[in-house]
C-alpha cells in the first residue's frame, strides 16, 4: 500500500473547493509518455497552476501503470526543480470502469479515481460508485462519478448516442453515493469529432463547422440542486483549427474535425464546473509538431528532434489554456 501523501501528491476536495468559489477551473490532463508530463509540469509551474495528472486504461497499457506511477511522482520533484515551491499535483485515475481497477491504483498511490458506471443502469450506477467511494475515503482519495453518458467513446465505455444528465437524478445520486466530483452530460464528448458536419452549421466566410451550443440550461439546473458541488465536464478538447491545417498540409488527413469553442469552456469555468478535461488538443499538438518536423527535414531520425518540438508545442497549448481558458493560474503559489 502506498499513500499518495507521501509521494507529495494531493486529492482534489480542496482544490475543487477554491476553484468552484473562485470561478475557474482545475485543469485535467491525460498523460501517456514523458513529454507530454514535461509539457503538463513546465506549463503549471511556470503559470503556478494546480493541476490533474489524469491516467486512463489506454494510457496504463500503453506506457504500464507502474511507471506511469513513478513518472508521477518525478513530476512532483521536478516541479520543485523549476521553482514551484508548492505543486499541486493530483494524479488521478481516468474512467475507472471497475471497482478493482479503482482499488488498485488506491493502493497504488492514486490521489483520485474516476468510477465512470454512466452505462449502467441507474441503481447499478450507484451500487459501484458508493463502493469506491466507500473504499478510497479510508485512504482520503477522492473520487468522480459519472451521470449521463456522453456521445463517442469513452476508453472501453462505448455509448452509441449522448443522454444529457437528467438535473432531476442528481441529488439522490451524490447523496447515496458520497463522491466527490460529478461529471455530467451536457453536449461535450471525447476525440476530435465531437459533432457530426450535419448537427453544426457552416461559417459562410470560412466555411468551417461552427458546432451548437452546449447545454448550458442542464448545467444551470444542476447546480441549483447541488450548489456548490463540483461539476467534471470531460471531452473538452476545442480542437484547434491551426493545428488540424498543419496536420493536414503535411500529409494528414482530418477531416470536419471539430471541438468545443473555447468561449463555451471559459463560460463552464465560471460556473459549478471546476474540473475541465483535455486531452486530444495535447495530441494534436504532437502530431502537428512532428509531421511538420518530418515534412521539412526528411533526413531527420532522432526523435529528439521531432519530439522536442512538440513537447515546446504542448507546453504552449498547456499555457494557454490554463491563462486563457480556465483561469487556474496562480492559483498554485
Ligand atoms: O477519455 C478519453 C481520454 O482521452 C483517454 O483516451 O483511452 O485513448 O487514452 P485513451
Ligand atoms: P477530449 O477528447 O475532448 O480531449 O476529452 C478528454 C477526456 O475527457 C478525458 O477523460
Ligand atoms: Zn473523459
Amino acid at each position: 500500500m502506498v499513500n499518495y501523501k507521501d509521494l507529495g501528491l494531493v486529492n482534489t476536495r480542496e482544490m475543487f473547493a477554491k476553484a468552484v468559489d473562485g470561478g475557474y477551473a482545475i485543469p485535467a490532463f491525460n498523460f501517456n509518455n514523458m513529454e507530454q508530463l514535461q509539457a503538463i509540469i513546465k506549463a503549471c509551474a511556470e503559470t503556478k497552476s494546480p493541476v490533474i495528472l489524469q491516467v486512463s486504461s489506454g494510457a496504463r497499457k500503453y506506457a504500464n501503470q507502474t511507471l506511469l506511477r513513478y513518472m508521477a511522482e518525478g513530476a512532483v520533484e521536478y516541479a520543485k526543480e523549476l521553482g514551484w515551491e508548492h505543486p499541486q499535483i493530483c494524479l488521478h485515475l481516468d474512467h475507472g470502469d471497475t471497482f478493482e481497477l479503482c482499488k488498485s491504483c488506491v493502493d497504488f498511490g492514486f490521489s483520485s479515481v474516476m468510477i465512470d458506471g454512466s452505462s449502467l443502469p441507474y441503481e447499478e450506477n450507484i451500487a459501484l460508485t458508493k463502493k469506491v467511494v466507500d473504499y478510497a475515503h479510508q485512504y482520503d482519495v477522492t473520487v468522480e462519478a459519472e451521470l449521463g453518458v456522453l456521445a463517442g467513446v469513452e476508453d472501453d465505455v462505448v455509448a452509441e448516442e449522448s443522454h444529457y444528465t437528467k438535473p432531476e437524478e442528481v441529488i439522490d445520486f451524490a447523496t447515496r453515493t458520497g463522491c466527490d466530483s460529478l461529471a455530467i452530460s451536457i453536449g461535450t464528448s471525447h476525440g476530435a469529432y465531437k459533432f457530426k458536419p450535419e448537427q453544426c452549421t457552416r461559417d459562410p466566410k470560412t466555411g468551417k463547422l461552427v458546432p451548437p451550443p452546449l447545454a448550458f440550461d442542464v448545467l444551470e439546473e444542476v447546480e441549483k440542486r447541488l450548489p456548490g458541488f463540483p461539476i467534471v465536464l470531460h471531452g473538452s478538447s476545442s480542437v484547434p483549427q491551426e493545428y488540424v491545417d498543419i496536420i493536414n498540409s503535411h500529409g494528414g488527413n482530418l477531416p470536419d474535425a471539430v471541438g468545443i469553442p473555447e468561449d463555451q469552456l471559459r463560460k463552464a469555468a465560471k460556473s459549478a464546473v471546476c474540473k475541465i478535461n483535455i486531452d486530444s488538443d495535447s495530441r494534436l499538438a504532437f502530431t502537428a509538431a512532428v509531421r511538420k518536423v518530418l515534412a521539412e527535414k526528411p533526413g531527420e531520425f532522432d526523435p529528439r528532434k521531432y519530439c522536442g518540438p512538440a513537447r515546446d508545442e504542448m507546453t504552449k497549448l498547456y499555457k494557454h489554456k490554463i491563462i486563457e481558458v480556465l483561469g487556474s493560474d496562480g492559483k498554485a503559489l
